[in-house]
């Protein structure tokens, strides 16, 4: 009998696997057939499954989505092949087919502005804050001598805590201060260097005021709200471009001279920068590109989009990521984007296809993924503003989704060739496929 879907479970966590399986199976009509289903996407290799089992809580089995790769990725002169995780159709072939399309062009160009970090430890105090301003040279050096243990190391390979800046909020929020604490983490990401580190400046932030006798009591008492980082990253930026003569983009389309399609390019871009709803959209196509290399490398992609939309609106407005130069001849197409990424660490080293995708990449440094990241984000934005721009999006979305379609009708491998080579020069839609299907299997 199916399970009632409003019942508290307690204790899910410490049951066994299997016993997890049944249970959650006890909710369908056909509990057998859903812990079978579960099963077969377990790993062979018992070893490899329990390392999956243990990177998250309650795991059941595996998600898989395809792996796929953008050859042809020519960065700053150097050719890369690119890893890509990711369940939508299009999103290889549009990085794909922009990366060979400007690889016949010089490739894409890309430096790293800065790589700082950012933390906050967020405190009430009830003093007044040019008290506190006049402590902050002290409280630096205590602060620092403080967390030695932690930073020794990351300081032996060029990083470490940058500066401790002190926030006055006390005008938005009563006693509200904030110490604003910039890092260099190098090749990681660095995120339980900075959240280990903060939680000892609060701590050594308590010892230092508790002991600052010259204060009335009450001032000698620090409330620690909470110590975090953050992931609005504007420091930690890359800046990735593509560019050539007008001339150059001649056959973009048949209809259009390259002038006339690189200022239709351009509208077409600037229009996300004045209107919230279309800056949305294209901004989730560079993240298309962007999630995909993040994924594949073992990166935390809600970390890199949370920083990028709060980059686009750093003027007040949601703005597009991407711009257009169109000056002397040239077209240039930049993407400037916040990208905290490593590549040790976490489930870079742990993942056993995110390290071979960084082996795939030639182990690059976090500063080179940046690059890579940004231009496979620049690649997907480029291709999908040059198909609405000319042909439109549906020709070849849909001709990616055919299999999709196929798929959903249990289309034999034969089927599949058929329909692939009727639909070659056929618009695809669901209703055309299965209209189809209904014709060849009579
Ligand atoms: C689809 O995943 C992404 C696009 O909508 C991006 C865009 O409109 O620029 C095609």
């Amino acid at each position: 009998m199916k399970r009632k879907r409003d019942r508290i479970i307690s204790g899910f966590s410490k049951l066994l696997k299997e016993e997890k399986l049944k249970l959650v199976a006890e909710y369908f009509e056909n509990p057998g057939e859903v812990v079978s289903l579960l099963k077969s996407f377990w790993h062979s290799d018992e070893e490899k499954q329990k390392l999956f089992d243990e990177f998250s809580e309650n795991t059941l089995t595996n998600f898989v989505i395809p792996y796929g790769v953008a050859p042809n990725v020519m960065i700053n002169g150097q050719t890369y092949l690119v890893p890509m995780v990711i369940e939508e159709s299009s999103v290889v072939a549009a990085a794909s087919a922009a990366s060979k399309f400007w690889s016949e062009r010089g490739g894409f160009r890309s430096e790293v502005v800065d790589t700082k970090k950012v933390g906050q430890v967020h405190f009430s105090w009830s003093g007044r804050a040019a008290v506190l301003h006049g402590l902050m040279p002290e409280l630096r050096q205590h602060l620092m001598s403080a967390v030695k243990h932690i930073t020794a190391n990351m300081e032996k390979r060029g990083g470490g805590v940058l500066d401790i800046e002190l926030k006055d909020f006390t005008r938005e929020i009563e006693h509200y201060f904030q110490l604003l604490v910039t890092f260099e983490t190098k090749d990681s990401m660095g995120a339980n260097f900075i959240n280990s580190v903060l939680e000892e400046f609060a701590q050594a932030l308590k010892v230092f005021m508790a002991n600052r006798l010259e204060l009335p009591d009450e001032q000698r008492q620090v409330e620690i709200i909470m110590s975090i980082l953050s992931n609005y990253t504007p420091e930690c930026l890359v800046r990735t471009w593509v560019e050539c003569p007008l001339s150059q983009l001649d056959n973009v389309d048949e209809t259009l001279s390259g002038e006339a399609f690189a200022r239709k390019f351009e509208k077409a871009v600037r229009i996300a920068q004045v209107d919230v709803y279309r800056a949305t959209t294209h901004n989730k196509g560079i993240y298309n590109g962007i999630d995909a290399v993040a994924i594949a490398t073992g990166n935390d992609f809600r970390a890199i989009e949370a920083a990028g939309h709060a980059f686009a609106s750093r003027d007040g407005q949601y703005r597009s990521l991407s711009r257009v130069e169109i000056e002397d001849g040239m077209f240039r197409f930049i993407l400037e984007v916040p990208m905290a990424v490593g590549t040790v660490g976490g489930l870079t080293s742990l993942h056993p296809l995110a390290k071979y995708s960084l082996d795939m990449l030639g182990n690059p440094s976090a500063r080179e993924l940046m690059m890579i990241a940004s231009a496979m984000g620049l690649a997907n934005n480029w291709s999908a503003v040059r198909s609405l721009t000319t042909k439109g999006i549906q020709a070849g979305h849909m001709k990616m989704h055919l299999f999709n379609i196929l798929n959903h009708f249990k289309a034999t491998d034969e089927e599949k060739a058929s329909a692939a080579e009727y639909f070659k020069d056929q618009k695809v839609s669901f209703a055309g496929v299965a209209q189809y299907l209904t014709s060849i299997r009579k």
